[in-house]
């Protein structure tokens, strides 16, 4: 292979590679039958996971029952509020108006986190079914 093809091939792999890993995230979100969640899911899969998806900067992986536990107990208004206008946390984390993409409208940012509500109750519903208590809250 000439040095131009080997770069060409390497470029490709550094485009292709966060594509790739971009999929394979979303596997571990679960479909919802429901189809506002399952819209939710695609608003929440290109717009949310990017950080939520990852824990970056703190944010709270739906998956997660421990950092989803205490805001399940938030009233579904008060997390919208947060979703769609920003939010600071306790711990300094910030979680940025309508995950920092102003073009998504208010009925956009909700499904998002209705899914978002849906996985975590899965996930907290999943540790109460294990360990036959509710789930630790602590960090
Ligand atoms: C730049 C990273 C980032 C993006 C993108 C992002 N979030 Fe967040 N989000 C955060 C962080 C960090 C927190 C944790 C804030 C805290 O509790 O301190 C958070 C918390 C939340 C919460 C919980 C709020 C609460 O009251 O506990 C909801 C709901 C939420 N995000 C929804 C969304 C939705 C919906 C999207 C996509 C439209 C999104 N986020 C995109 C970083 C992000």
């Amino acid at each position: 292979m000439s040095a131009g093809a080997a770069r060409r091939c390497l470029l490709g792999l550094l485009v292709a590679a966060p594509a790739a890993a971009a999929a394979g995230t979303a596997d571990r979100y679960p479909v919802f039958t429901d189809e506002g969640l399952a819209t939710g899911r695609a608003i929440w899969v290109e717009n949310c996971m990017t950080c939520h998806g990852y824990g970056i900067a703190g944010a709270p992986d739906p998956n997660k029952a421990k950092a989803w536990a205490h805001r399940l107990e938030k009233p579904r208004e008060t997390l919208y509020d947060h979703a769609l206008n920003g939010f600071f946390g306790p711990d300094g984390t910030m979680m940025p108006a309508r995950g920092g993409n102003a073009a998504l409208s208010d009925a956009e940012v909700k499904r998002a986190v209705d899914y978002m509500a849906a996985v975590a109750r899965r996930a907290n519903d999943k540790v109460r079914a294990e360990t036959d208590q509710p789930p630790n809250t602590n960090p």
